[in-house]
Formats: structure tokens, sequence, C-alpha cells
């Protein structure tokens, strides 16, 4: 079992919706929050390829990924712009800030006892990308995945007043992890349901900036809610 989440495609897919739709956009002393760093390299990357001045909280549970991100961290001597903290994002104090950023575990089965479970989100691989819009930050950059019920998601963003103000999509293989049979069957049920969108081995992924920001005009929810049931 591979202890630490590994998926380059996805973790630089994540690292370059990062870059393009919101630290270009952000180059103030802006703190941002994230969840799940896993092993840092997303935002490490993206801190070395970008002027950003502020800094980004970054909240993992898993010890080995934390250790992982923080000697890395170390390494690139971006200890006072990166800081993770080996907690959960829902359990913690944590500082103020309007932006929110992650890759969250989206991954729908039955129950956790999964390969990996902190990749599980709920029955549906939507609840954990759902409780984070419902933390109310002004902006969440988050990814969705078109087998997670991402219609259920854009709804949900849709329920707390947020705008899709801009997003990328990747086809990606089903993974390592996506693949393992109690996943995968689970992931057909929901395509039954309209819940799961898929054709043969790819998926769309997307990075999807939300905000709540009252400036941000254009509602780009139908475009997304197409580009996510288009396969
Ligand atoms: C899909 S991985 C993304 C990792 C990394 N951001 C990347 O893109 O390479 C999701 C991460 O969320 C972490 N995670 C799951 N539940 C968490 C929680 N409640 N609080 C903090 N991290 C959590 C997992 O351990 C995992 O590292």
């Amino acid at each position: 079992m591979k202890e630490v989440f590994y998926c380059p495609e996805e973790s630089t897919f994540y690292a370059n919706c990062l870059e393009s739709l919101l630290l270009r956009n952000c180059e103030n002393s802006e703190s941002i929050i994230e969840f799940g760093s896993g092993d840092g390299s997303p935002v490490i990357n993206s801190l070395l390829r970008n002027q950003f001045d502020g800094v980004i909280h970054g909240f993992e549970l898993n010890t080995a990924a934390c250790k992982a991100a923080n000697l890395t961290i170390d390494e690139y001597k971006l200890s006072d712009k990166y800081i993770i903290y080996n907690s959960s994002l829902f359990e913690s104090s944590h500082p103020e800030s309007e932006y929110l950023i992650a890759n969250p575990p989206y991954l729908p089965a039955p129950d956790d006892d999964i390969c990996m479970p902190l990749l599980f989100g709920g029955v549906d691989g939507a609840t954990v990308t759902n409780n984070l819009l419902s933390l109310g930050y002004d902006n969440a950059l988050l990814l969705v995945s078109s087998y997670s019920n991402p219609v259920n998601t854009i709804n949900h963003a849709k329920s707390l007043n947020y705008n899709v103000a801009s997003f990328l999509v990747l086809p990606l293989k089903f993974g390592f992890y996506s693949s393992e049979p109690k996943v995968k069957n689970h992931i057909e049920e929901l395509r039954k349901h309209k819940q799961a969108f898929y054709s043969g081995d790819y998926y769309f992924l997307a990075g999807v900036l939300f905000t709540k920001h009252p400036e941000c005009q254009r509602d780009l929810s139908a475009e997304l809610t197409q580009a996510m049931t288009s396969l």
C-alpha cells in the first residue's frame, strides 16, 4: 500500500490550476488555507514558479505526508511561505483568510475501508468537497471529479451563493486508487443514477474557482455542468 498520496498527473494539474486561476490574481500579502496538502509538492512547485508574497497554511492529516512536505519545504527554504499542520482543517482553528484551496479526497465508495481511507470522499464522493464549500470562504479553488456527483456539488455551491468564476478541465485515466475494484464497482453503480460520468478508462477532473465576490458578475455553472456531464 502506498502510504502517501501519489498521482503526479493530478498533483501537477492542481498546481497548474492554483497558478492560473488563483496565484496570478492574488499577488498581495494574502493568506491562503489549504485542505489536504499531501506531500506538499503542488504548492511548493507553484511557489517556486511564482511571485507570491503571502503565506499558505496547509492542513494534512496523514503524518507521513506532513513530514515529507516539511522536509521539502525546508530544502527549498519556503518555511516563511508554506506552513503545514498535521491536523484536520475541520477540527482546527486556522488563520483568517478569503481563500481556500484543495485537491480534496473524492473517491466514492460504500465506506472508507479502501486502499487509502483518507481519500474517501463519502458515498457519492462529493461529501468532503461539499463540506469544504460549506465552510463559507469567499473564494474556493477545488478540484471536482466527474465521477463524484459533480452536479450535486455545483448545485450545493449555488445554494451557498457561489458563482463559478473560472475552471479548467483535464481528461484523466482511472488511476491506482480509483481502479480499486470496490471503488470502481461503486462508481459504475453511481453512473446508473447519473452521479458519475466517465467514458471507458477516462473521467474529467476540473479545477474550479468558486467565488462569492460581488464584483464577479459571470457565472460559468452551466458550462461547468455541461463539461462534467458530457462523457
Ligand atoms: C487527493 S489528496 C491531495 C494531496 C495533494 N494536495 C496533491 O494534490 O498532491 C487529498 C489529501 O487530503 C488529505 N486529507 C484527507 N482528509 C483530511 C482532513 N480531514 N484534513 C486534512 N487532510 C485530509 C489526505 O491525507 C490526502 O493527502
